[in-house]
This record gives structure tokens, sequence and C-alpha cells, in this order.
């Protein structure tokens, strides 16, 4: 069984306590859904509520961490070196819309460095958590990335950048017309943690997006690291949290999967 450090238990032990409001609220909006009222407001508040508990209970236990939060924004670290990055619910679409795939994500920076991380998804009761040089698990089970090794049959997920704009819908378009006969399939499911997470537990075999934020993917690139895959920027460049682009895979499929997307 696997042994959690004590960073990772405070992780754990925080998201745990958001996730009992934010399960509340879910049940909530499924029923909000048959009313006229609008669900936004309601979630919004279900999302400032999640991270103001994930902000008191990690600020309690590590006084010296600073913080970069979705909806709050950056704390500077009182002791220079270390930070949470946290997304107190990736999957908002989802959420809004009764869909249960939507997760907790922490991540956690050393010296500008990912050294550990977790991606809650209370609905399934599925805590990923990671920390650099130790593996990647799922609850108490270790976790590797596939063994697939053809892009033909592979299951590959993807995300719609936010970027609306005509020459990102026009890169995003391409992408896909360069991927989708390529693949066995492909999967849009809406929350980038959790997208992030499926790849290092095997069960997706790639994934891509751009126009990501650092809390979206800080917690799933240290698990997918340690669960032994690849990742990179969509254009193969060293990825970066604040260029919020992700091209991610098991060994085999990380390669073919980028010259796909760029129509080699
Ligand atoms: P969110 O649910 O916290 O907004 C969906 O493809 C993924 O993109 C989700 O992880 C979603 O996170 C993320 N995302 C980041 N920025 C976004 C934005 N401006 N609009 C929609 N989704 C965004
Ligand atoms: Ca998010």
């Amino acid at each position: 069984m696997a042994q959690r450090s004590p960073l990772i238990s405070v992780m754990a032990q925080a998201a745990d306590k958001a996730a009992r409001n934010l399960i509340r609220d879910f049940n909530e909006v499924e029923n909000l859904q048959v009313s006229r009222k609008g669900t936004n407001d309601f979630v919004t508040a279900a999302d400032i509520r999640a991270e103001q508990t994930l902000k008191e209970e990690l600020a309690r236990v590590r006084p010296g961490f600073g913080f970069l939060l979705e909806e709050s924004g950056a704390v500077k670290a009182a002791d220079g070196r270390s930070r949470w990055i946290v997304d107190p619910l990736d999957g908002t679409l989802n959420f809004m819309h009764s869909v249960p795939q939507f997760a907790i994500s922490i991540g956690v920076e050393q010296d500008g460095e990912l050294i550990a991380g977790i991606v809650f998804d209370p609905i399934k009761d599925e805590l990923f958590w990671a920390e650099k040089g130790r593996g990647a698990f799922i609850n108490h089970r270790r976790l590797r990335v596939s063994a697939r090794d053809k892009l033909a049959s592979s299951l590959v997920a993807h995300g719609r950048p936010a970027d609306e704009s005509p020459p990102a819908r026009e890169r995003f378009l391409t992408q896909m017309n360069h991927v989708l006969g390529h693949t066995r399939d492909l999967r849009r499911m809406g929350s980038a943690s959790l997208d992030l997470a499926y790849v290092a537990a095997g069960r997706l075999d790639g994934y891509w997006e751009e126009g990501l934020q650092p809390w979206d993917i800080a917690a799933g690139i240290i698990l997918v690291r340690e669960a032994g895959g690849y990742l990179t920027a969509v254009d193969g460049s060293p990825v970066d949290l604040d260029r919020g682009s992700v091209l991610a895979g098991n060994p085999h499929i990380h390669g073919q999967l980028h010259k796909a997307l760029a129509g080699r």
C-alpha cells in the first residue's frame, strides 16, 4: 500500500473538506436544472466557497506557502520558495450541467519546480496523487501510463481552447482534422486536470489542449510525469505553466500525436 507523505496528506485532507460542500452543491445543481432560474450564480458561489475552504486549510497547515488561486489570484510565499497552485473546481461547465466529471486540483511548486500534486474527483471518490521521484497513485494503487503503441488504436482526449478568435478557431479545427482519422477515437471530457490524471492512469493514451491556465494543469503535469508519461507543449517545446499548452501521452503515443497534430 502506498504511504502518503505529510505533504500529500494535508492536500488530501483539504480537498476532502472542500469536496463535502461541492458534492452538496452538485446535488443542488441537479435540482436547479429543472427550474428556470440560472445556475451560473449558484455555481460561482460554490466555486468560491470551495476555494475559500482550500485556502484556509492549506494556509493553516503550511503558513509559509504562497498561493496561485483560480478565483482570488496570487498570494506571495512568506518563505519565498513554495506555493500552492489551486483550482477549486476544474470542469465548471460540467458541474453547471450536472455532469459528474469535475475535480479539485492542487499542485505544489518549490523554487519554480512542480514537486507534488493531487487531483480529486469527489463523485467517483478517486484521489490521484504524485510526488516528484516517488511515483503517481490513485487512492492506494500505483499508476502507470498505458502501453498502447499505435496512435490508430489510441483513445485521445482534447479540449477546445477558450480563445474563440478566428485564428484560434482555425488552428483548433486544423488540429482536429489532422488527428481525427489517426486515432481510435477522441474524447472531450471538460476537465483538464482529470484528462491529465487519466493519461497517468492509462485510461487515455494521449491528451492535448491549448489556452489553459496554470491551475488547470499544475497537478496533472506531475501526475503524468510520475506515471512515466511524456509531456510537452503542443509545438513540442518544454511545457510551461504560463503558456497553457499541453501535449501528454504515453511514451509511444506522445511523439505520434505530436506529428499528427502538426499534419505530418
Ligand atoms: P474550468 O472548468 O476550471 O474553467 C475544459 O476544456 C478545460 O479548460 C477545463 O479544465 C477548464 O477549467 C479549462 N479552462 C481554462 N480556462 C478556461 C476558460 N476561459 N473557459 C473555459 N474553460 C477554461
Ligand atoms: Ca480549471
